[in-house]
Parts: structure tokens; C-alpha cells; sequence
């Protein structure tokens, strides 16, 4: 009998490996591959407020899928190999760096709050900042000299984590905008393989913030974060706009 956890290349599923607050990876039969499983559920403020909706995990793989394949034509290193199930795809496994990026256009949240910006202002220029990657502390920001002085990544990795961000953001700003969607804000994390730096985990709506660039509609996880309702369904209609030709 065939077994059912196996995707479109027959990778099949051994055992978990990382449960996470979106997502589960599980060991494969390839030692160098993983399958990542997008949850239905949804989490805000470091865990605290959960929630979920069914079809959650199916429209997060796909414009995930979506969008490490129209990096790949431009050449940035994704862990992505291929979509295997409708939540689930086929990764490299990587040594993860502990920090998240975050790639900021246009003020609002946090940074609003911090340095008094109206929110919606249009930054002059991209802000990149960094976090550690950990719960515990509740994600503290860092900067390179964190980094390094902590052992997370050398300065040579910090330049090109840098570089790679701000290429992702000229070729995903003008994606957005084809679609009359504006790029606010995302979140990369970058792993090691050999002696590359390849771009992991995720690129969906729970870790970009995108506006409908004629009504400033919010389409992305803030409609959970502060209970602006529709989640399912602006999370469907960012789908279909993704994926649409634009
Ligand atoms: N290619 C990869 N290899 C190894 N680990 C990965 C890879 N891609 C993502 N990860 C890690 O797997 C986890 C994904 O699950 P997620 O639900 O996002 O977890 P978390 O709650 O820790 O953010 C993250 O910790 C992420 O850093
Ligand atoms: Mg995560």
C-alpha cells in the first residue's frame, strides 16, 4: 500500500523534529531535506494570543511557495526545494541563525511608537533591524555588534544578511506594487548550508505586513494582532492577488 504522507516526489515523512508556533518540521528519509508543515494555527505577541482558521496552513504554503520561487529567478538562496502537500514543503535543512530581519519601508507599530512617526510615513530610506530569535527574552532588537560579540554570525555574514535583505526588498517592494499592494514591513531568517547563506523559514502574510496601496487595507497578521476581524478572508484575497499574474 502506498503510504499517504508521502508528497509529489515521494519524500516521505519520519520523525518531527521542531514543533514551532506555525509550523512543524519533520525529518525525511534524506538527511539533507526536511518537510515543512504549515499549521492553521496563528500566534501574536511572542505567543501570548492565539488563535487559528481552517485553510490557514494551506494559503501560507502557497504563497510561500510563491514567493521563494520568484526569488530563485533572481537569484537569491532559498532552503525551498518544492511544494509536496498542500501545507507542506520540501526544504534544505539548515544551521539557523538565531535572528530575525526585519526590513522596514514604512512606519508603523513599534517604530511609530519608539521615534514618534505617524503611522503609514514613508521612510527615505529602508530600515533594517535585527532581533535574537528568543522567546524567553521575548525577542530583544540587537545590532552586528550583538551578533558578533555573541558568536550568532561573523561580520561577513551580517554584510552579506544585509545585502541579501535589501535585494529582497527592491524585487519584492515592485512585486507588491503590480499588485497594488505596498510592502510595509517583513521578517527573514537566513540558516547556513556549507558555506552558503540561504534564505528559511517562511514569507507569508504572518511575517510581512502589506497594505492595499488605495485604501491602506490592513492584509496581513495585525488583523489578528489587534482583533480588525476577516482574517481568513484577507488572508485568502492576499493569496489570490500574490498569485495572480500581476
Ligand atoms: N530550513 C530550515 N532548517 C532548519 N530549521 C528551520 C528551517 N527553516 C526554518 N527553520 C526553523 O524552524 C522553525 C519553524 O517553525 P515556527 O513555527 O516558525 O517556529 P517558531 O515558533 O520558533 O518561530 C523556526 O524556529 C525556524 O527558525
Ligand atoms: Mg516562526
Amino acid at each position: 500500500m502506498e503510504s499517504d504522507n508521502k508528497g509529489e516526489f515521494n519524500m516521505e515523512k519520519r520523525d518531527l523534529l521542531y514543533e514551532g508556533k506555525a509550523k512543524i518540521l519533520y525529518l525525511t528519509e534524506d538527511t539533507d531535506l526536511l518537510i515543512q508543515m504549515f499549521k492553521d494555527e496563528l500566534t501574536a505577541f511572542n505567543g501570548t494570543k492565539k488563535g487559528s482558521f481552517d485553510g490557514k496552513g494551506e494559503i501560507c504554503n502557497a504563497i510561500s511557495t510563491y514567493l521563494f520561487e520568484y526569488l530563485e529567478n533572481y537569484h537569491v538562496l532559498t532552503h525551498f526545494v518544492s511544494k509536496s502537500t498542500d501545507t507542506e514543503m520540501v526544504v534544505k535543512r539548515l544551521e539557523m541563525i538565531p535572528i530575525e530581519i526585519v526590513v522596514r519601508n514604512i512606519a508603523t507599530a513599534n517604530l511609530s511608537k519608539t521615534y514618534n512617526l505617524a503611522e503609514g510615513d514613508v521612510l527615505q530610506y529602508p530600515i533594517i533591524e535585527y532581533f535574537l530569535k528568543d522567546d524567553q527574552l521575548g525577542d530583544p532588537m540587537i545590532n552586528e555588534h550583538h551578533a558578533y560579540a555573541m558568536g550568532y554570525a561573523t561580520p561577513e555574514e551580517m554584510r552579506m544578511i544585509s545585502r541579501v535583505a535589501s535585494k529582497v526588498n527592491a524585487i519584492f517592494k515592485s512585486f507588491f506594487d503590480r499588485r497594488g499592494l505596498l510592502l510595509v514591513d517583513f521578517k527573514l531568517e537566513f540558516g547556513k548550508l556549507a558555506k552558503n547563506l540561504l534564505i528559511g523559514d517562511e514569507i507569508t502574510p504572518d511575517t510581512c505586513r502589506i497594505w492595499d496601496k488605495k485604501t491602506n487595507k490592513k492584509m496581513d497578521k495585525d488583523r489578528f494582532r489587534y482583533d480588525m476581524g476577516q482574517v481568513d478572508k484577507v488572508y485568502n484575497e492576499l493569496k489570490d492577488r500574490i498569485l495572480s499574474a500581476g
